[in-house]
């Protein structure tokens, strides 16, 4: 297979909010589908059109490319109402996805009673700083086969049916709070009245992936939060409810392993992370805030000020593993920019005061940990940068320690947000694909 066709995934190796809509926007022209398979509309990009931006969060990356097609997976879950705007949005700037466009009959829909119970759950005490979309109640009924999926809309006859379970068992949990809840008749009538105009593009999502492979396409799988925030291999239980590493993109298209030829990791060049949990790279200090007003770490989705710490080596190298990433996409390294030093954590330092590079199973375990950082000279500017040769040396040196640390080469930096800031790096198998 020659490298230009190859099929790509695009995943996330922090805590989310990497950059991966960059980058994906970069690629998708080359690419023939676009594929999510897994999140909703917890995750988030802006995508910038003659000088505005338009908010994303369900709609693939690739809507500005008229060339690409774009799959919603059936391991996504789907609030119909915000897709419908999305489309609209898209359609008033004249991107019209007709045509272009296929989401799964299998992928589930976010409910309001999953919105009530995220929120419910997150006015408690064991609140975990979800984005208050409804993402973890509509997966714990997928699990729980209380799910209502995208097909059972062309069966309107038996969709109260398929919604009681679940709204039921939302009303016990609830108890008096649950008198705010839309009536069940109403959740069936606002679905069907917000679905209708969306059922042309219901189908079979991976029939329709398999004969695209099969044809010789070109696939991208756009992957949403990062592996940190993995149900199983992120920081459990501050973690999203779907599998955001390489495992979920299979479960969640229904292709097989082999129909993929390259993963890239995208990373910042520092660490952030929104909503509660471990964080042992966390910066309460000066240079944490000026991370975050220099990077403007404030999130797309909920606008919630980002933890900003150095760049984490362990848990990168964790995800990389997990993932068998092929090559790194260093995002926003000009924001580490003007500063005297620049800091990479190498490892931590536990309790009884050894270093370890292990991530601990148990959110309890990290508590103990404090950061092990190795400092760098820093740099007076990147910002624009397009050939790797013109970094000034300070920046060579950081990110040749940041490469030896988590064991795998960049095949991507990235100097500033506009599409032209950044470097493809020669001799990878991005070239071929960016050139
Ligand atoms: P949920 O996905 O809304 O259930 O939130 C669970 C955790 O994942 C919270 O810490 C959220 O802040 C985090 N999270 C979910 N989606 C994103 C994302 O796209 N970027 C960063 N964090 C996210």
């Amino acid at each position: 297979m020659s490298l230009v066709r190859t099929n790509l995934a695009i995943l996330g190796l922090q805590w989310g909010d990497e950059g991966k809509g960059k980058v994906v926007d970069l690629l998708s022209p080359k690419f023939q589908q676009v594929v999510r398979f897994q999140g909703g509309n917890n995750a988030g990009h802006t995508v910038v059109v003659d000088g505005q931006s338009i908010a994303l969060h369900q709609v693939p990356s690739g809507a500005l490319h008229p060339g690409c097609f774009l799959v919603v997976g059936n391991g996504v879950v789907l609030n119909l109402d915000v897709f419908q705007q999305e489309l609209d949005r898209l359609k008033a700037r004249g991107f019209d996805l007709g045509g272009r466009l296929m989401l799964s009959d299998r992928a589930h829909l976010i409910l309001p009673h999953h919105i009530a119970l995220d929120l419910w759950r997150e006015g408690g005490a064991n609140k975990i700083g979800t984005t208050g979309r409804g993402i973890g109640p509509a997966y714990e009924m997928k699990a729980g086969r209380m799910g209502v999926r995208l097909g059972d809309l062309l069966h309107p006859e038996t969709l109260a049916d398929r919604i009681r379970p679940g709204y039921e068992e939302v009303r016990l949990r609830l108890g008096a709070e649950a008198a705010s809840l839309p009536a069940l008749e109403a959740v069936v009538d606002g679905l069907l009245r917000t679905a209708e105009p969306l059922l042309p593009y219901i189908g079979d999502t991976q029939s329709h992936l398999v004969t695209a492979w099969e044809r010789g396409d070109r696939i991208l799988f756009e992957g949403a939060q990062a592996t940190l925030l993995d149900i199983d291999h992120g920081t459990y239980p501050f973690v999203t409810s779907s599998n955001c590493s390489l495992g979920g993109l299979f479960t969640g298209t229904g292709l097989p392993p082999k129909a993929l030829d390259k993963i890239l990791g995208i990373a910042k060049a520092y660490t952030t992370r929104v909503g509660s949990g471990p964080f042992p790279a966390e910066m309460h200090d000066a240079t944490g805030e000026r991370l975050r007003q220099v990077g403007k770490e404030f999130g797309t989705t909920t606008g919630r000020p980002r933890r900003c710490g150095w760049f984490d080596a362990p848990i990168t190298a964790h995800a990389c593993r997990t993932n068998g990433v092929d090559g790194l996409a260093i995002m926003k390294l000009d924001v580490l920019d003007g500063l005297d030093e620049v800091g990479l954590i190498v490892g931590y330092r536990t309790g009884e005061g050894t270093v370890t590079t292990k991530l601990p199973s148990c959110a309890a375990d990290w508590k103990d940990l404090k950061p092990e950082v190795k400092l760098f000279k820093g740099w007076a500017s990147t910002r624009g940068i397009t050939r790797h040769g013109q970094l000034p040396d300070a920046a060579h040196a950081y990110l040749e320690a940041l490469v030896e640390s988590v064991e795998v080469p960049i095949a991507y930096l990235s100097t500033g947000p506009d599409r032209q800031e950044g470097c493809i790096y020669p001799g990878t198998f991005l070239e071929p694909l960016l050139a």
